[in-house]
This record gives C-alpha cells, sequence and structure tokens, in this order.
C-alpha cells in the first residue's frame, strides 16, 4: 500500500541553527522557513536526491509539536511521511486492520498541499507515522 519515503520531520528548538547544520555543514538544499499557521509549525524543506528531511519548530501557543519538544529537548524524530496513491482507500484499509488514525480522521492539507493523515505512533512500532496522497507521476 505505502509507496516512497516522503519526508522525515524533525522537530527543532532552533530552526536557525539547524538550517545551518543542514545548509553548511551537510550542504543539503534548504529552503527558507515557511510558517504553516493552520498545523502550528514553521517548516523548513531540505531537499536530498531521494526523499526530504523537514525541520519543524512550534508557531503560536497551540503548537502540536511544542509538547514533543519538552520531552525532546534537544530535538528529534518526530514522524515519517509515507506516500500513498488513494489516501481514503489507505484509511478504510487500516481502520479494518484496527489501526488508529488521529484527530477526526479526515484527510487534512498537508505542508504540500496535498491530503494528509496521521497514525497512532502505538500501532506503528512506536512511531508517528503521516501518510500524504501524493499522485502517481504520469
Ligand atoms: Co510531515
Amino acid at each position: 500500500m505505502i509507496g516512497r519515503l516522503n519526508h522525515v520531520a524533525i522537530a527543532v528548538p532552533d530552526l536557525e541553527a539547524s538550517s545551518a547544520v543542514y545548509r553548511a555543514t551537510l550542504g543539503a538544499k534548504v529552503s527558507d522557513p515557511q510558517p504553516v499557521a493552520e498545523h502550528g509549525v514553521t517548516v523548513v524543506f531540505i531537499e536530498l536526491p531521494n526523499t526530504k528531511v523537514e525541520l519543524l519548530h512550534p508557531l503560536g501557543d497551540k503548537s502540536p509539536i511544542q509538547a514533543f519538544l519538552d520531552k525532546n529537548p534537544s530535538g528529534g524524530i518526530h514522524h515519517v511521511c509515507y506516500e500513498v496513491e488513494d489516501i481514503y482507500e489507505a484509511r478504510e484499509k487500516l481502520k479494518a486492520d484496527g489501526m488508529r488514525v488521529l484527530g477526526d480522521g479526515e484527510p487534512k492539507l498537508g505542508a504540500h498541499n496535498n491530503p494528509v493523515l496521521f497514525l497512532h505512533p502505538k500501532d506503528f512500532c512506536g512511531t508517528l507515522v503521516e501518510l500524504e496522497q501524493v499522485p502517481k507521476a504520469s
């Protein structure tokens, strides 16, 4: 069902310092910070030849990643994102298998303007999983 690894998301306490590590030390292509208000995060996109890394920093007082950073003050891997062709079909298959979809279970537009869903970490090896519907390249 799942396709490519779309991105690995890393929550960071200092977006500027972390961007500098990826840009200057690791030599990656790093975007400017982009606020995504509806998800309560500021995101920096790092493009690698085969996938992406996203640095996440809390935006606003109700950011969903604040609790994670409180527990992991130096930052850490927050979630992995896998691509699916049809997010509704994926959701039904997962629910039929007893997996928990977070929130109200309805796909929301993610940072790339594609529909996304999040899956309960306890059902996936202790890792928060994001599914993103990405149209198959034709
Ligand atoms: Co993500």
